[in-house]
């Protein structure tokens, strides 16, 4: 067995698409397409053999899309070829839902098929907020799909929630974080996003049209540390600029992203990262189907790092989590020392008040976490 890796399993499907979202997915939740698309994957998945059969992989990640908008059979097509490689390795695998889609039966299958962590959409709890983006699902269902969620007996379960929402204020975004500590045990995990407006997308449309007015800048700094200091205060801890989680429930499988560790990404749209080198699949459900069946790469854009490229990666990537870079770590992977390159840029942004170091670690203070832009231009 060789180095460690995470799948990730890109499911394009969703019923229908919120306001605000520009990642690759389609609203055509026909069968056959679907059955097509599963095929495909599987053989992608088996055009990685030999990296799977010296891998010990301890990460699955099903994202989207929505998996949960497509019959869990096609899930479990796919996990069982994943299974003939993991042997005992498997320590997390997630799968994204939409609170619209849980049901009992589903979360059944889900455990059976070898899921052990599930990730909901959940956005807001405020229903006019959820309306406004084009969200197919209500506060009610959120509080069902997570009663349901840990019924069913799964008990590490991670909430998405977006900051800087159409509609949402300081007072209505704080009673999304507070109804978040009502909705059970099972929350071990939360990610809190800036809304990201994409010219591409409806909501682009609706605020560049002056029929959308969001939260200026100052209220979504404002909600971003209402949600640190409320999470924060009920032991989910911020380990990653958009991540807190309760002791030991860090994303296993993220973390991959954060640590530049190896992972391979399936299906369309996807990304890897294996051996110092980043691919990018196709975007194209209909093309990546054509490519797998007549054996050409799917690969869109592939960039080879090289030691440089991959060390101001390393350190941006780093410097995302809480505890930031270990000089030590630096040291035995690079083989010099951080200052070696980056003196004036650490002592700038200390100076700043960006970045906090000590003997161990080099991170980013509070300010820098509001600042991150600054700190990543001085390492490009
Ligand atoms: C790839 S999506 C998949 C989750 C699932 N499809 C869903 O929406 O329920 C993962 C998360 O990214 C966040 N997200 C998507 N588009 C975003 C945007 N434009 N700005 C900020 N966050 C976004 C949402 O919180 C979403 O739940
Ligand atoms: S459900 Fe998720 S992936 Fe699908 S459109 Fe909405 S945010 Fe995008």
């Amino acid at each position: 067995m060789n180095d460690e890796m995470g799948i990730y399993v890109h499911i394009p499907f969703c019923k229908s698409k919120c306001y605000y979202c520009d990642f690759y997915s389609l609203k055509e939740q026909n069968e056959e397409v679907i059955e097509r698309y599963i095929e495909s994957v599987i053989k992608e998945l088996l055009s990685y053999l030999e990296i799977l059969s010296c891998s010990k992989i301890t990460t699955v990640y099903f994202g989207g899309g929505t998996p949960s908008s497509i019959d869990s059979k096609y899930i479990k097509q796919i996990m069982d070829i994943i299974s003939l490689f993991t042997y005992n390795n498997l320590l997390e695998a997630t799968i994204e839902v939409n609170p619209a889609d849980v049901s009992e039966n589903l979360i059944k299958d889900y455990i059976d098929i070898g899921f052990n962590r599930v990730s909901i959409g959940m956005q807001s709890t405020n229903n006019a907020v959820l309306k406004s983006i084009g969200r197919r699902h209500s506060f009610e269902d959120i509080i069902k799909a997570c009663n349901t969620v840990e019924k069913a007996g799964i008990n590490n379960v991670s909430l998405d929630v977006i900051t800087g929402l159409p509609g949402d204020n300081v007072e209505t975004f704080s009673k999304t974080i507070n109804d978040i500590f009502t909705l059970g045990d099972a929350i071990k995990h939360v990610s809190v996003y800036s809304l990201e407006v994409h010219d591409n997308t409806k909501l682009g449309f609706l605020v560049k049209e002056g029929m959308y007015v969001l939260p200026n800048e100052d209220e979504e700094r404002e909600m971003d540390k209402l949600a640190k200091n409320m999470l924060e205060k009920e032991e989910f801890n911020r380990y990653e600029i958009s991540n807190y989680s309760k002791k030991g429930y860090e994303s296993k499988h993220n973390s991959r992203y954060w640590n530049q560790e190896k992972y391979i990404g399936i299906g369309t749209a996807a990304s890897s990262y294996i051996n110092g080198k980043r691919y990018k699949n196709i975007d194209d459900i209909e093309k990546y189907i054509k490519y797998i069946n007549s054996e050409k790469s799917v690969v869109m854009e592939s960039e080879e790092l090289d030691k440089l490229d991959i060390i101001k990666e390393y350190i941006i990537l780093k410097l995302r989590l809480l505890d930031g870079i270990s000089k030590e770590e630096y040291y035995n992977k690079f083989k010099e020392k951080i200052y070696d390159k980056y003196k004036h840029e650490i002592d700038k942004l200390v100076e700043l008040g960006l970045l906090i170091e000590d003997s161990i670690n080099i991170k980013l203070t509070e300010k820098g976490r509001d600042l991150a832009n600054i700190v990543w231009q001085e390492f490009i």
